[in-house]
């Protein structure tokens, strides 16, 4: 099993569009382990993609992911890192293919409507920068539908 962060970013809570996309993970078999409506601070958004630091794109993303709320969360299940990615679709929606989020939603690269850690460490990094231990929640689904 495997956990990873999923952001509902900006464009997607004004478009109304948080339900869709939970939707899309609970409908694929991952399970949510926290879940969170939040503004996202300056520091936080520059420590989240201090990867992309100096990057000539970098001061309008920051601005994007701190302007309005996000739902972020973190997801459970087998693979689920590579399984989210995909679910995902690249970052360029007008490339994205259908059938994907970013795919059937967007056009933008910037405002690609969701984000999702790309590696076991950033899946790692990020849920511990993004959430506290206790806002974890250790339950069972009631099914076994998607063991592995
Ligand atoms: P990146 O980590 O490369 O993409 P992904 O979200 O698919 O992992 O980039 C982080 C975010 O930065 C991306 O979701 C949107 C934004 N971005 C731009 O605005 N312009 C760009 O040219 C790139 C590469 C990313
Ligand atoms: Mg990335």
């Amino acid at each position: 099993m495997q956990r990873t962060l999923f952001i509902c970013k900006p464009d997607c809570v004004q478009r109304r569009l948080v339900g869709e996309v939970i939707r899309r993970f609970e409908s694929k078999g991952l399970r949510l382990v926290a879940l969170k409506l939040m503004t996202v601070s300056r520091a936080l958004a520059e420590k989240h993609y201090a990867e992309h630091a100096g990057k000539p794109f970098f001061e309008g993303l920051i601005q994007f992911i701190t302007a309005t709320p996000v739902v972020v969360g973190v997801l459970e299940g087998n693979e689920a890192i590579s399984v989210l990615r995909g679910l995902m679709g690249p970052t360029n929606g007008a490339a994205a293919p259908p059938g994907t989020i970013r795919g059937d939603f967007g056009l933008s690269r910037q405002n690609n409507l969701i984000h999702g850690s790309d590696s076991a460490e950033s899946a790692a990094r990020e849920i511990a920068l993004w959430f506290t231990p206790t806002e974890l929640l250790d339950y069972q689904l009631a099914d076994e539908h998607y063991v592995s």
